[in-house]
């Protein structure tokens, strides 16, 4: 192994947001070493093409970028990564994602969303590392009415496992937090699309549909809204935190402890109705959608809306880039790297 000077850990670094967040830190300089199990959760061929993207933005003399193959339920393997690096910074998103997947393979939430996670905070409490990031997400906030979702909100009802397994993990880092002085935060995504965006999330199932002319399914006969993310207003909210840890507070807020622990919303915060979401799609791809119609699907929420006041407090940054603009950068993503004819 090579040591490099200072290097941050970037855990699913071949997936969708390690993958942007992770080019972002190299062109700022950084020294990365990322990980990833490059699972074939959705096309494996996908995440390798990310890895061999990121190899573009390695500049000789001004930073590194280093991959392991490792899963986060490798407790062997991780403590030797962090006994070789002795990161100061982990942003940590490596996760089995999804809503729909979490109820029929339980397991794979188990293991890498509770034991994985585990594991990194094991390792973090052993090496002192000065700045924790991790993923938790709007699920947490399950069906929740009361709009828009804001941080103090209970979130004590997740609909899904997935969810549960989110909240888990804010209520794991706590914990961490309090006990060993870790300065931790917690960023809850909501609905990210973008370049490079994931195959089994609506954006790109709805493109590639339509550009085979081949049906859509729309749940909950399209009555669902979602605060939809730009992937660069993500990667931006996660860069910024990452220049600052947690603090302590001095006095309890009404649910906190003094512990150096944040979590924070990293949304848009403008719900898209998900038939405006199409009618975009669509105009962009100069193509009408063949639609099917169906009923809500087990695990779903109705509607997300982030408030994001708290993140614009604490970072001065809260994602503003409008769907008509997200979606012209995606689609110019997609038909380049697939290929595809409008
Ligand atoms: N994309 C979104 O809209 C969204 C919304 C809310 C929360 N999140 C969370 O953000 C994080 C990143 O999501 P993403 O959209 O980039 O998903 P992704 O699936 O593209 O990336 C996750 C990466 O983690 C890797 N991974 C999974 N299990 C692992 C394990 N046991 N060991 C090592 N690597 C493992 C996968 O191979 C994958 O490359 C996840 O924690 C996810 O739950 C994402």
């Amino acid at each position: 192994m090579i040591q490099f000077k200072n290097p941050i850990l970037v855990t699913g670094v071949a997936g969708f947001i390690g993958f942007s967040l992770t080019k972002k830190l190299l062109l700022d300089g950084h020294n990365i070493v990322g990980i990833d199990n490059l699972n074939s959760y959705y096309d494996k061929s996908l995440k390798l093409s990310r890895l061999a993207e990121l190899k573009k933005f390695i500049k000789k003399g001004l930073n590194s970028f280093e991959f392991y193959e490792i899963s986060i339920e490798d407790n062997k393997k991780i403590n030797d990564l962090f006994n070789t690096y002795r990161f100061s910074k982990v942003i940590h998103l490596a996760a089995q994602a999804g809503v729909r997947y979490s109820i029929s393979n339980p397991y794979a939430y188990f293991q890498s969303n509770l034991v994985g996670f585990g594991n990194i905070l094991e390792s973090i409490r052993k090496n002192k590392v000065s700045n924790f990031i991790f993923a938790s997400s709007s699920s947490v906030y399950g069906g929740n009415r009361k709009l828009p979702f804001m941080e103090l909100d209970n979130v004590d009802h997740p609909i899904s496992l997935y969810a549960a397994t989110k909240k888990s993990n804010e209520l794991m880092a706590h914990s961490y937090s309090h006990l060993y002085d870790i300065p931790t935060t917690g960023l809850r995504f909501f609905t990210v699309y973008g370049p490079w965006g994931r195959p089994d999330m609506a954006p790109m199932i709805f493109t590639k549909s339509i550009l085979e002319n081949k049906k859509i399914k729309i749940f909950n006969n399209g009555k669902l809204r979602r605060d939809f993310t730009f992937i660069d207003d993500i990667v931006e909210g996660i860069f910024r935190c990452s220049y600052k840890p947690a603090e302590s507070s001095k006095k309890k807020g009404k649910y906190s402890t003094t512990a150096p622990f944040k979590v924070f919303n990293i949304g848009c915060g403008k719900p898209t109705e998900l038939m405006d979401f199409i009618k975009v799609l669509e105009q962009k791809l100069e193509k009408v959608a063949e639609k099917e119609f169906l009923p809500m699907q087990q695990g779903d929420v109705l509607e997300t809306w982030a408030n994001t006041d708290a993140l614009e407090n604490w970072i001065n940054f809260s994602p503003k880039t409008s769907i008509e603009d997200g979606v012209d950068t995606f689609i110019e993503w997609y038909i380049d790297y697939y290929k595809s004819e409008k």
